[in-house]
């Protein structure tokens, strides 16, 4: 019965996305494991659901680093932490994940630095209301949700080997209005919306997550996507401010937002699994419509365009 409840309030939305899904859903769930002695890397940590999954992460005992492309926010954010959790390990790191030069340059320093990774959690992201590039010429939501994570992920590979660790792609309920975009995915033609783009790239994450799986299940590295429905954070009060007043009693709270996050890093169950899309602690459909499904052309050539455009000089 309470499956089929489940089932129902995902496909209906509103009662799957908000607190009710939360609340239906949470009843029976067990604690979160421990996470001592674990290494995690959360972007976009410094607000809203990655602030809240780094507070979850420090909590449970592991060493959190919080990246962030705005270095006295995250300081704000460690001390913030800090004060709640002294005996937490917390560093700021500064990796503006919009940029490929200063991927490249973070990943290569935290290799150097650190051996194991357990877990990398994609959460930075952005909803314009028009389109804008990076000064490296890409269009910024692409950028920040795709390229920005496929070289970071295929970077930190040696330091995720060693801890078995798990990829964690935030993506978002958005993207099964979408199919997967690749003719024009720096959305030069048309006129551009940013919620479009948006879920667009957040379809391509959930495309990226599944081809890393594959190609990293040797390895022992599990990678996962999933979305947090629909949470009270400073984005979506900023990027979408009709639909947070009329959504707002609603709304799931950040922690409610980012506990699939924080389970899929630390539960056992999950580290069994690979490639899948998740919300509320259980795997979910790619698709609600069959018009969404992709060829395996598109997705090879989604991959082929992450690694051209994210290729070192
Ligand atoms: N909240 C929801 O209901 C919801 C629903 C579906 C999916 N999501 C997804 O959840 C994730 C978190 O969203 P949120 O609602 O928590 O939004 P948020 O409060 O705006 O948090 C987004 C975070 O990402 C950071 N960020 C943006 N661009 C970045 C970049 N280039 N490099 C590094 N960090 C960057 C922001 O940093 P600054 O503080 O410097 O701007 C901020 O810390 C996003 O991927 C979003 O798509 C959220």
């Amino acid at each position: 019965m309470l499956k089929l409840l489940d089932t129902l309030a995902d496909r209906t939305l509103v009662p799957g996305y908000t607190k009710l899904g939360y609340r239906l859903r949470s009843k029976g769930w067990a604690p979160l494991e421990s996470m001592r002695g674990k290494r995690v890397l959360v972007t976009g940590a410094n607000s809203g659901l990655g602030r809240a999954a780094a507070t979850k992460f420090a909590e449970l005992g592991a060493t959190v680093h919080l990246g962030v492309r705005d270095l006295a926010k995250g300081q704000q954010a460690k001390e913030e932490l800090a004060a709640r959790f002294p005996d937490a390990e917390i560093h700021v790191e500064l990796c503006d994940m919009s940029l490929v030069d200063t991927v490249r340059e973070f990943a290569t320093e935290f290799v150097a630095r650190h051996d194991t990774l357990d877990a990398l959690v994609h959460n930075a992201g952005v909803l314009p209301p028009s389109r804008q590039e990076t000064r490296e010429g890409n269009e910024v939501t692409l950028a920040t949700h795709v390229l920005g994570p496929f070289l970071l992920t295929g970077m930190l590979v040696p330091a995720l080997i060693r801890a078995k660790g798990r990829v964690i792609f935030v993506s978002s309920g958005g993207m099964y209005s979408q199919k997967l975009y690749d003719q024009d995915p720096q959305f030069r033609q048309g006129k551009y919306r940013g919620a479009t783009a948006y879920s667009r790239t957040k379809r391509m994450q959930v495309v990226l997550a599944s081809q890393w799986a594959e190609r990293l299940k040797g390895d022992g590295i599990t990678v996962h996507s999933m979305h947090p429905g629909w949470a009270a954070t400073p984005g979506v009060s900023d990027s979408l401010p009709g639909f947070a007043t009329v959504m707002g009693p609603l709304l799931r709270d950040a922690d409610e937002g980012a506990d699939t996050v924080v389970w899929l890093a630390s539960a056992p169950e999950a580290a069994r699994e690979t490639g899948l899309f998740w919300h509320d602690r259980a795997p979910r459909p790619e698709h609600y419509f069959p018009w969404t499904k992709e060829s395996a052309a598109q997705r090879a050539n989604l991959w082929a365009f992450c690694e051209e455009n994210t290729a070192g000089t």
